[in-house]
């Protein structure tokens, strides 16, 4: 008779143990048990970079790689790009079900009346460089935010909690917004409780001398499906790394910036500016052909392309190929995207990346996209880290409610020098280097 639990013979003792199998895991504590003597401190399983270990339960985002599925709560990713706006998502992942009207009017003024930013958050973006990676101060400016709301340390406080949340989902688009007008050298622009999230963002970015500055409502859709697309998608580095510093209870605003700044990397959400690059260095669909020749001798990578979850096409890069044309009916089409599918067809059609299962991601086309909305490349990431703010605090209020979380902390496995005594240093050698640094 069939049963949930999984036999494990330790050939080194020839014990043999049972260990119960739960939504296709084992409980990875349930290894310690397994010792060669009373001295051992019990078996640990190995796993760099996480690639087959769930470190929660969640409810939040589902993701079936092999099929390219994304849902958030259960909806599809396709029916929220199509019907939803990005403050109604943002609400959805972070209560769990899609607002009545009544909820979505109170939701969407809430976060209206917190989009102003104290002006020492002002001030603190005044003192960057005017070429300092917008990245780096979006992340400063979010740290900064716990200086200006300490109450936002009493993480177990319901109603404090709530308006963090309020705060956060709100201030960061102001934030981002002020990042760029400072990198421009232009004055702030302030928010405008008269248009949407998303419009008053365009507001606060590009709105120059005009009296009545009215975003287009092409652009505004547009990004919006693209604040969607980007709002969580479980458990990646940034998520990961929300959870991990939430963990120790943390504020909220602390957590953010860690989130925010594994974000940066260029393995990560810093791969859309990435891709941009490359286009541009490809400069022209003649030089495709050569591009991909270097990248299979690897000395390059497809930015934009492969993805840890997704084994085929990812659902989000599916979704942004289709509002490109509609963007550039608005802007002029962005010369880049000729590149890009040039890119696509010959990567999809080669062996390299059929057998390694390197589809275009996220990334691949969202950049062509700012770009030919005239958001400074520089930009791209945070523009990414707005709406994810609302998917980092669905997963940090998961983890404060899930009673089977603790603080954060891996195991290692210890293989440098034994115990050894301390040298003077005139009595030491040069020794080889450990290490790659
Ligand atoms: N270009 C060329 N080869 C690639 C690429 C790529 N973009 N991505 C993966 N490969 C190759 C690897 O070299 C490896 O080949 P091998 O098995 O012969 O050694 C194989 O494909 C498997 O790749 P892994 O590195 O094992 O895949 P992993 O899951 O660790 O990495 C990642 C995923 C980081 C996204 C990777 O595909 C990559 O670097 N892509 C480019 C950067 C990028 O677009 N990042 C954005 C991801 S989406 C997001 O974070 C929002």
């Amino acid at each position: 008779m069939s049963k949930d639990t999984l036999t494990i013979t330790d050939n080194r003792t020839g014990k043999t143990y049972e260990v119960p199998i739960t939504h296709g895991t084992i409980k990875a504590l349930d290894l310690r048990q397994i010792k060669t003597d009373a001295e051992d401190f019990g078996l640990m399983s190995y796993d760099p970079a996480f690639t087959n270990t769930a470190s929660t339960k969640s409810n939040i985002t589902f993701i079936d790689g092999d099929k390219g599925i994304l849902r958030y709560r259960g909806y599809p990713i396709e029916q929220l790009a199509e019907r939803s706006n990005y403050l109604e998502t943002a609400y959805l992942l972070l209560y769990g079900d899609l607002p009545t009207q009544e909820q979505l009017a109170a939701w969407e003024h809430e976060v209206q009346i917190h989009t102003l930013l104290h002006s020492n958050i002002e001030q603190l973006i005044h003192t960057f460089r005017y070429d300092a990676h917008p990245m780096s101060i979006f992340i400063s400016a979010v740290a900064s935010l716990a200086t200006l709301y300490p109450e936002a340390r009493q993480v177990t406080d319901l109603d404090k909690r709530h308006l963090q949340i309020v705060r956060a989902v709100a201030k960061v688009a102001t934030i981002a917004a002020f990042t760029a007008r400072h990198n421009q050298g232009f004055p702030f622009n302030y928010p405008d409780d008269g248009l949407s999230y998303v419009g008053n963002f365009l507001k606060m970015m590009f709105k120059m001398t005009e009296t009545h500055y009215q975003p287009n409502p092409v652009l505004e859709r547009a990004l919006n499906v693209l604040f969607i697309l980007h709002a969580d998608h479980e458990l990646n580095c940034g998520t990961n790394a929300m959870r991990v510093i939430g963990s120790s209870q943390a504020d909220p605003y602390s957590a953010l910036a860690g989130a925010s700044a594994a974000l940066y990397g260029p393995l990560h959400g810093n791969a859309n500016e990435e891709v941009l690059r490359m286009l541009a260095e490809i400069g022209d669909i003649k030089n495709v052909p050569a591009f991909i020749d270097k990248v299979k001798r690897r000395e390059a990578l497809l930015m934009g392309f492969g993805h840890r979850v997704y084994k085929n096409y990812d659902p989000r890069a599916r979704i942004i190929k289709k509002i490109a044309d509609e963007v550039f009916e608005v802007t002029g089409r962005n010369r880049l995207i000729d590149i890009a599918l040039e890119l696509e067809r010959i990567a999809l059609s080669d062996d390299f990346f059929i057998s390694r299962k390197l589809y275009p991601n996220v990334d691949f086309y969202s950049g062509i996209i700012y770009q030919a909305m005239k958001m400074p490349m520089a930009m791209f990431t945070v523009l990414f880290a707005i709406p994810r703010t609302a998917g980092w605090i669905s997963h940090w209020l998961e983890l404060l409610c899930d009673s089977e979380q603790k603080i954060s902390r891996p195991r290692q496995i210890y293989l440098g020098p034994e115990c050894r005594d301390y040298v003077p240093v005139e009595e030491r050698q040069e020794r080889e280097k450990v290490g790659c640094w």
